[in-house]
């Protein structure tokens, strides 16, 4: 029997234009290119002119997606926006997209996993389309960390950039598609990485602005571990589902949070460094636009072929993490 599963059509990713390179950050805070390089494998990011907002980023990665796949906007059944930095606290990013879209038939709604927004949203989508409640989903992973770091902290505003990646799930009958999705979370580690204030707990006071409480706090050696241990093991799992091998994928996307943290958990999988996508050197981290950036960039470059897996991988604040394995 031929099963009903979610195949990805298209995919578009966006950054903006303005680089901001090690050495502009070296007049920022004390470090240097050569510490940034070395300890994270960033060499410059992306970032957002004042006035651009998620939706804008959102809007340009999901036309090129759209394009791609050669879907109307009044095909959408559903747009879902991966993020933790809306345009603002309400109403959701993806309505404010669904409007400069014109994608007046979808349901419009953001998910807040942290670096793991896209694979979450992949992994709700996937459901809907294969229990046939719609037919097309618009998914997008974006972020905007640049307005919510702390550019005092050398420790993370060295780290995070901007951008968005979009893909266009379709219905459709066949082996192959999105093959399956583990999602998993671990809220003992809140506060490993959060922004504490600015939230419904601890609303903003004239006093707590300015002091970083607005902005991205993290314990990094922590995360570092959590996020090589947590994505190696649920990679693995998703392989275990399937009875394949690390040998049997051809292209690894991981969360783009630190070059090390990528190759430890590629040794630790034991996957061929040439099978795994590395764009953290251009972008930084960009949190859940990372992966879909990545599996845009990989497509129009050619890297991935028909009948290629692809398995996806991120962790991020919740602490969440998640992969998924897709057969393009
Ligand atoms: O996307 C969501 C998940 N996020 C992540 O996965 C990020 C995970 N964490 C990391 O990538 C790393 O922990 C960091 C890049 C944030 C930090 O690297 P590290 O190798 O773990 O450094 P560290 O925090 O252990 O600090 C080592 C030293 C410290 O100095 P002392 O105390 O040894 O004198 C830091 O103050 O490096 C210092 N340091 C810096 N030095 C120059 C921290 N940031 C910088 C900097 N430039 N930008």
């Amino acid at each position: 029997m031929r099963l009903r599963r979610s195949k990805i059509i298209g995919t578009g990713s966006y950054h903006p234009p303005k680089v901001l390179s090690n050495f502009d950050l070296e007049q920022m805070v004390e470090t240097t290119n050569q510490w940034i390089i070395e300890r994270t494998g960033i060499h410059e990011r992306r970032i957002v002119e004042k006035g651009e907002g998620l939706s804008d980023l959102c809007e340009r990665a999901s036309r090129s997606a759209m394009k791609m796949a050669g879907v109307k906007p009044e095909d959408l059944d559903q747009i879902i926006v991966g993020t933790i930095t809306p345009d603002m606290p309400m109403p959701a990013s993806a309505c404010i997209l669904q409007k400069k879209l014109g994608a007046n038939r979808a349901a419009a709604y953001d998910l807040a996993a942290g670096c793991t927004g896209f694979i979450y949203s992949l992994a709700v989508a996937d459901q809907f389309i294969r229990t046939g409640c719609a037919r097309t989903i618009l998914i997008l992973g974006a972020d905007i960390l640049s307005n919510i770091v702390n550019w005092k902290d050398r420790a993370t505003c060295i780290l995070f950039g901007d951008g968005a990646g979009a893909a266009v799930l379709q219905s459709y009958e066949g082996t192959g598609g999105v093959m399956g999705t583990r999602i998993r979370s671990d809220g003992q580690g809140v506060d490993l990485l959060k922004i504490p204030m600015g939230g419904s707990a601890c609303p903003a006071t004239p006093e707590s602005l300015g002091n970083g409480d607005h902005c991205i706090q993290m314990m990094g050696s922590e995360v570092f571990k959590c996020a090589v241990r947590s994505m190696s093991e649920v990679a693995q799992e998703v392989l275990n589902d399937f009875g394949l091998d690390v040998k049997d994928i051809d292209l690894l996307i991981p969360h783009q949070a630190n070059i090390r943290i990528m190759n430890a958990m590629t040794r630790q999988l034991g996957i061929d460094p040439d099978r795994v996508m590395v764009t953290i050197d251009k972008y930084g981290n960009t949190s859940s636009a990372a992966i879909p950036a990545a599996l845009d960039e990989a497509v129009r470059r050619g890297r991935v072929q028909q009948g290629d897996r692809i398995l996806l991988t991120a962790f991020g604040a919740g602490l969440t993490w998640g992969a998924s394995l897709i057969q393009w």
